[in-house]
């Protein structure tokens, strides 16, 4: 168990808590899978990252932060639930998706729902700018699942293209986390603006090795398949960088996507998973925690960066 998980077991179990307050008590249709997504476990990264970002010593703002750690995932659990109805993803968390299991219009209400709840729940924090920074992630990731649908079989993509989707999609609720564990948590504007500049740059780093476990996760540790990303026609960096090299895997890659049997989707995420493009989609992602690391370099208005900097070297080999 890493030292800042450990640290912070106390905050987290509050937060905990309340995410089983929020996700009970409603037509069991819904609250019962929502139920089971939560108990199926999770990192909790984004709730680690708020309590990480917000200043010590200040007990009197703990219920507000335990609040903004709940809505924050339960955003994060709402978008995991729609998007593994997009992506046509089987497994999540080691158990079979909401959508699989139950249907596309019952992973929709449970997607919902989740959203719901997690702005009833951040009203908590009494702030309406809160408010709006959690608001603005929601469309930023909406607006990257978007994107994602209609880069779908671009084989072209560019690497900015797709730091741009990763901006939306992933790193833009990891910004948020930031930057509302600061502010709700009392520290000075300067700092908030450093941490969601550190959240941006540790969320896109998390998300090229997400796409990079796509190839190479063993699903005991992930809880998700391999090559879902590859079926569902997502072009992601590993992919974009080794099509650079070696443009002839673009008939293998989309074929991935119009149904290739499972030991050969298998077969195509080992390959990749060995080629140099791999390897450099890494150090890209090793690239942007450094940028991470810089951004909380120096005083930091009684928030420990040591937690921050744990989470960040973190996100890469995650599972190594
Ligand atoms: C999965 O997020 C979605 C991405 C942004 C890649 P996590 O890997 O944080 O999922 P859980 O919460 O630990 O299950
Ligand atoms: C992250 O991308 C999607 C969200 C922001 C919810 P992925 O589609 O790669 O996430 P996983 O791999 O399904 O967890
Ligand atoms: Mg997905
Ligand atoms: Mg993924």
């Amino acid at each position: 168990v890493p030292a800042v998980v450990r640290e912070l077991a106390p905050e987290l179990a509050r937060c905990e808590a309340r995410l089983a307050e929020c996700v009970a008590a409603y037509a069991s249709a819904v609250s019962a899978p929502a139920g089971d997504t939560l108990r199926a476990g999770g990192k909790r990264i984004r709730p680690l990252l708020v309590f990480c970002a917000a200043p010590r010593g200040r007990p009197d703002r703990r219920p507000a932060l335990t609040s903004t750690a709940a809505a924050v995932e339960l955003v994060h659990m709402a978008t995991l639930v729609h998007d593994d109805l997009i992506d046509g993803a089987s497994l999540r968390r080691g158990r079979p998706t909401v959508a699989r299991a139950l249907g596309a219009e019952r992973a929709v209400q449970v997607g919902d729902f989740l959203f719901a709840r997690a702005f009833g729940e951040l009203t908590r924090a009494g702030s309406t700018a809160a408010v709006r920074t959690l608001a603005g992630a929601a469309l930023d990731l909406s607006r990257g699942e978007l994107d994602q649908h209609r880069a779908a079989l671009d084989v072209a993509l560019t690497e900015e293209q797709y730091l741009r989707r990763c901006r939306r999609k992933t790193a833009a609720l990891f910004a948020a986390a930031c930057r509302l564990g600061a502010y709700v948590g009392g520290a000075d504007a300067r700092v908030q603006a450093r941490l969601e500049t550190f959240g941006t740059s540790v969320g896109i780093a998390f998300q090229i090795f997400d796409d990079i476990l796509d190839l190479t996760g063993d699903p005991v540790d992930t809880g998700k398949p391999r090559g879902t990303d590859l079926r569902g026609g997502t072009i992601t960096l590993p992919v974009i960088l080794a099509l650079l090299d070696e443009p002839s895997l673009a008939g293998p890659v989309l074929d991935a996507a119009r149904g290739l049997d499972g030991p050969a989707v298998e077969g195509l995420c080992d390959l990749l998973a060995a080629h140099p493009g791999t390897a450099r989609a890494r150090e890209r992602a090793l690239a942007f925690v450094a940028t991470a690391r810089d951004a909380v370099e120096g005083p930091l208005d009684g928030v420990d960066p040591a937690g921050l900097l744990e989470i960040a070297d973190g996100v890469v080999d995650r599972y190594s």
